[in-house]
């Protein structure tokens, strides 16, 4: 299994490409499934997840044309409405092929998902949703077994702001008989992305970015380009690495736009933040004061970058709270960083962290996605040498890390365990 080794201390510097979002990425692979012409999509980052979901597809019978960042998909002929356990336990987006799966051929079969063990996460209001459109679903040796005749529009209220239930239901509603209204929906800017490449596809929505969608279903949708949109949450780490590093650096190809919640942040933080079309520009203008924060729902602060701004508040001056209020458990990064000196005292769903002058290395475990990206910051502040452990969970969602990060003049590289210096 690899690992990263890092040797901390170095304040990072120069300009690094912000690669396409993950989270919006996945979710548009999967609408290829409500169409039978080719979708192309551009700009896709090159990550463990869009592998794992384009083999998902191409196993279902989509052909699957790749060639670098650019991935043709045609689901003309399907030849089994099945994502099996293999592929669903490494990845919890693959419950995104259910909304299109029932929408087009009218049945699925979805292993129920894995993913970060960030929680319960459960997906009932995927399946209250789909139920409300005419949906039979029921679940079967781990399997969520669906069928329709014919899905039609609803009028469907979310009691929970849910990013991939709003994109299953919203890709659903698409080729629904009738109008669906989708009320308490998420506002990502990812939903929007999807929203505009189903748009293109030639599907009539209204109100993305907005807490009610309302989706007039059509009898079918055609093929489409779409390039997908700038990563915020990479573009963030990298911002907020720097931050903790006392470092200067400029990302360019970001969508500014998308990250005020932690640009404010950083600003709070004494970082100098300079925005200019697509590129952004962070230095410290002194000390790191640290910064309180709460996660909440797009527009507010995200769940996916609450690891890498704790990180940095473990060496600011003074004592700052984090409290999570999206994932029950998404403190398990807590442990680790106490283990490199961190101060932090977990209460409920708060975080509560004295700075400290340093932090030292040492051998860390990453046990999700955006806990590693926690990690990896406080290895880049940390005096000596870090290990971060299994960082598969880095591979699903950040393209390129080692690399981006020693553009950077970060001292960072893989090893296999086990492998010496
Ligand atoms: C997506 C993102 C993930 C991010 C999260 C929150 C993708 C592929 N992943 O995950 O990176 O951390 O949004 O911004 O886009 N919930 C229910 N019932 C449901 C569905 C969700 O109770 O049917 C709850 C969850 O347990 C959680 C909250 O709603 O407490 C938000 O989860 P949700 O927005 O669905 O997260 P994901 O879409 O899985």
């Amino acid at each position: 299994m690899d690992q990263l080794v890092i040797t901390g201390g170095l304040p990072l510097a120069g300009e690094v490409e912000v690669s396409g979002a993950k989270n919006a990425a996945l979710p548009i692979l999967c609408a290829s499934l409500l169409t039978a012409r080719p979708l192309v999509v551009d700009n896709v980052p090159e990550l463990r997840d869009v592998g794992t979901l384009l083999r998902l597809l191409g196993g279902m019978g989509v052909s699957v044309e790749r060639a670098s960042r650019r991935v043709t998909l045609c689901a003309e002929h399907l030849k089994e409405a099945v994502a099996p356990y293999e592929w669903v336990k490494t990845m919890r987006a693959s419950i995104l092929v259910l909304g299109p799966l029932l929408a087009r051929f009218g049945r699925a079969r979805v292993s129920l998902p894995g993913g970060c063990a960030i929680g319960e996460r459960p997906v009932d209001l995927h399946i209250k949703g789909l139920q409300a459109m005419g949906a039979r679903l029921e679940v079967t040796h781990g399997d969520l077994v669906g069928e329709a005749e014919h899905l039609r529009g609803a009028r469907i209220f979310m009691d929970k702001v849910t990013v991939t239930g709003t994109e299953n239901l919203m890709m659903a509603a698409t080729l629904a008989e009738g109008t669906t209204i989708l009320e308490n929906a998420a506002r990502e800017p990812e939903v929007v992305d999807l929203a505009e490449c189903l748009i293109a596809m030639g599907a009539r929505i209204r109100g993305h970015g907005t807490d009610v969608l309302t989706i007039e279903g059509v009898p079918e949708l055609s093929g489409a380009e779409h390039r997908v949109m700038p990563d915020r949450i990479e573009a963030g780490t990298f911002l907020v690495a720097a931050a903790a590093t006392g470092g200067e650096i400029r990302l360019s190809g970001a969508r500014p736009g998308t990250m005020d919640a932690m640009l404010d942040k950083l600003v709070e933080a004494n970082a100098f933040v300079e925005c200019e079309g697509d590129q952004i520009r962070l230095r410290m203008r002194g000390p790191n004061h640290g910064v309180s924060l709460r996660t909440a729902p797009y527009p507010a602060f995200p769940t996916d970058m609450q690891a890498q701004f704790m990180a940095m508040n473990a060496v600011a001056q003074g004592t700052t709270v984090v409290t999570e209020t999206i994932f029950e458990n998404r403190f398990m990064h807590v442990q680790e960083l106490r283990r490199m000196g961190a101060n932090i005292e977990v209460e409920g769903n708060a975080a509560i962290i004295r700075g400290v002058p340093r932090l030292g290395g040492a051998t860390v475990m990453a046990t999700d996605l955006r806990a590693s990206a926690g990690l990896v910051i406080a290895g880049l502040i940390a005096e000596g040498e870090t290990v971060v452990d299994r960082i598969y969970h880095l591979d699903r969602g950040y393209e390129k890390l080692e690399e981006k990060f020693s553009y950077l003049g970060a001292s960072m590289r893989r090893r296999v365990a086990g492998e010496n210096a």
